[in-house]
């Protein structure tokens, strides 16, 4: 029997006052999955993660995480489902190592599973060395570095990305993605990322999700891994996918 869905929206419809952010926005992650959305600025893609993390409830229509509804049931999430954003939002006056520490604090983990959990991800996201660095003594890429490590830091089940790579040269951005997704893979995590970048879209997802705006899924494509070996095919993947962002046809509400 299949497993049940571990993200679902169905037919989820909000409004920011008279915009439409998502029109009956409908699709699902399968637990293990790693789901990229992929859209034009103001399709709605943050609004869908907000909806999914349960900061904003749907006006209609209905939203499920791990068989919980994220609104309502804020709490029951706690621990299970962790956040990195496009600004990575460490806090200033902690070190990096402190930053990582910060998830697992909140959940009240123990202070020898802290420490454990906090070597171990410094040396995952390879910033060993680096560990007593405060937030604002970082590059932009050991900190989006540290943003990840303390997301994963707490095991979440299913992992949010909203831009986590965007801000990172191309090199950095490529090894930084080739890591995480190896990570999520082996951890068997659910992940869903937000990215602007079709490659990295391609480079990393199971399968892609273009939104256009109101938020819909206007096209879905499932990169394999024979896909990603194979130029051609990857290149006819990246057209498909310009040409639905490109053919997108500006809002009317
Ligand atoms: N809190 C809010 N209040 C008012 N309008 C909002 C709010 N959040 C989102 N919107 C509107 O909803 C639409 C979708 O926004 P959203 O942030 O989800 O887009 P996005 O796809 O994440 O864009 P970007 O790629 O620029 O991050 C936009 O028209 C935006 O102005
Ligand atoms: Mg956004």
């Amino acid at each position: 029997m299949p497993r049940p869905a571990e993200i679902e929206l169905v037919n989820v419809t909000r409004r920011f006052g008279n915009t439409v952010a998502t029109r009956d926005l409908s699709f699902a992650v399968a637990p293990g999955e790693i789901v990229a959305l992929v859209g034009r600025t103001g399709a709605g893609k943050s609004t869908a993660m907000n909806l999914i993390m349960g900061t904003i409830g749907p006006d209609t229509g209905t939203v499920r995480v791990a068989g919980y509804d994220p609104h309502r049931d804020f709490a029951k999430l706690r621990g299970k489902l962790a956040v990195s954003f496009q600004t990575d939002r460490l806090l200033p006056w902690r070190t990096a190592a402190e930053n990582i520490a910060l998830g697992l604090q909140i959940l009240r983990a123990d202070k020898n599973l802290i420490h454990a959990r906090v070597r171990e991800w410094l040396a995952r996201v390879k910033m060993v060395g680096a560990e007593d660095k405060y937030a604002h003594e970082l590059s932009g890429g050991m900190r989006q570095r540290v943003s990840l490590a303390r997301a994963l830091a707490v095991d979440p089940q299913i992992l949010l990305l909203d831009e986590s790579f965007s801000q990172l040269d191309h090199v950095t951005s490529k090894s930084l993605r080739a890591d995480v997704s190896e990570l999520i893979r082996t951890l068997g995590k659910t992940c869903l990322f937000i990215t602007h970048r079709i490659d990295d879209a391609l480079e990393m997802a199971d399968r892609i999700l273009v939104l256009a705006a109101p938020a819909r899924v206007i096209l879905e494509v499932k990169p394999s891994e024979a896909d990603r070996r194979d130029g051609a095919r990857l290149q006819a993947m990246h057209d498909a996918i310009a040409a639905a962002l490109g053919d997108e046809q500006p809002t009317t509400h």
